[in-house]
């Protein structure tokens, strides 16, 4: 398998170190020297984990060369997602936050416990990043927050600052940016004398990498289609 890499920072150089362990061939993309239609050897399938100013970039090729793609970058905005969405009713396309397995379970955890709690507890995302981290809140608290709406219809409050009491339908996202942490994203649970918090630590940045390989391989078998990284763990 030959996978191209799109993006050769931190996270890029970590998928093509990894790959090569795994004996897959490797072509990673420096963005200011090279991109993909530079590329000559047929790739399998496009690991994205660069910049949403790249996704034109991207959708250009996977079309011409019918070539899956994970996207893993974060900070779409919402036309943005749309195309991706586009791109995968014509070549395989997986798009996650997130690629660590105890994310995509504290997701699933959420949208299992919120209807249950809603009715008696205030719900806040709290995330923290380090400090070079560009978009905010991260893809991953945007993910959690879209499965709080999801069975509860509220509004994201995006912060507060200044004389803003609770609203009873809001959920509240805030975002710490500060050295090296890796990630963090806690789901407060608030009731009248008790709270409940389901926190995920990221400890190493390996963990997305190895989630997205696993992302690679799956999509390179599946038909035409939208893809998340449930349907890698689950099914
Ligand atoms: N889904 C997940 O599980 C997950 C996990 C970690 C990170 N991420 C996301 O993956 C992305 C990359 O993360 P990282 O830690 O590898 O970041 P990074 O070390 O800063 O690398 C960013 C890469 O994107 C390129 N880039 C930056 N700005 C660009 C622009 N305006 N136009 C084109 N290319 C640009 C850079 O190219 P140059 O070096 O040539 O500038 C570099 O190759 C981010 O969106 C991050 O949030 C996702």
């Amino acid at each position: 398998m030959r996978i191209g890499v799109v993006g050769y920072g931190a996270m890029g150089q970590l998928v093509c170190s990894l790959a090569k362990e795994d004996l897959a061939a490797v072509v990673g993309l420096e963005l200011a020297q090279k991109s993909l239609e530079d590329v000559t050897v047929p790739l399998d399938v496009i690991i994205d984990f660069s910049h949403p100013d790249n996704l034109d970039m991207i959708v250009r090729y996977a079309k011409s060369h019918h070539t899956p793609v994970v996207f893993a970058t974060t900070g779409y905005q919402k036309e943005q997602l749309d195309r991706i969405r586009e791109l995968s009713l014509e070549v395989p396309v997986l798009q996650s936050s997130n690629f660590s397995l105890g994310v995509i379970l504290l997701n699933r955890i959420v949208r299992e416990i919120t209807p249950i709690l809603k009715d008696d507890f205030d719900i806040e995302i709290v995330e923290a990043h380090h400090h070079h981290k560009q978009d905010a809140p991260s893809g991953t608290a945007k993910m959690l927050l879209a499965s709080v709406e999801e069975s509860t219809g509220y509004e994201a409050c995006y912060g507060r600052k200044g004389v803003c009491p609770r609203k009873p339908r809001e959920v509240g996202v805030h975002a710490i940016r500060g050295g090296s942490i890796v990630g963090e994203h806690t789901v407060l649970y608030c009731g009248e004398n008790e709270v409940l918090k389901l926190s995920h630590h990221a400890e190493s940045k390996k963990i997305f990498a190895i989630g997205a390989l696993k992302a690679a391989k799956f999509l390179m078998t599946q038909p035409t289609g939208f893809y998340t990284m449930e349907d890698v763990l689950f099914g």
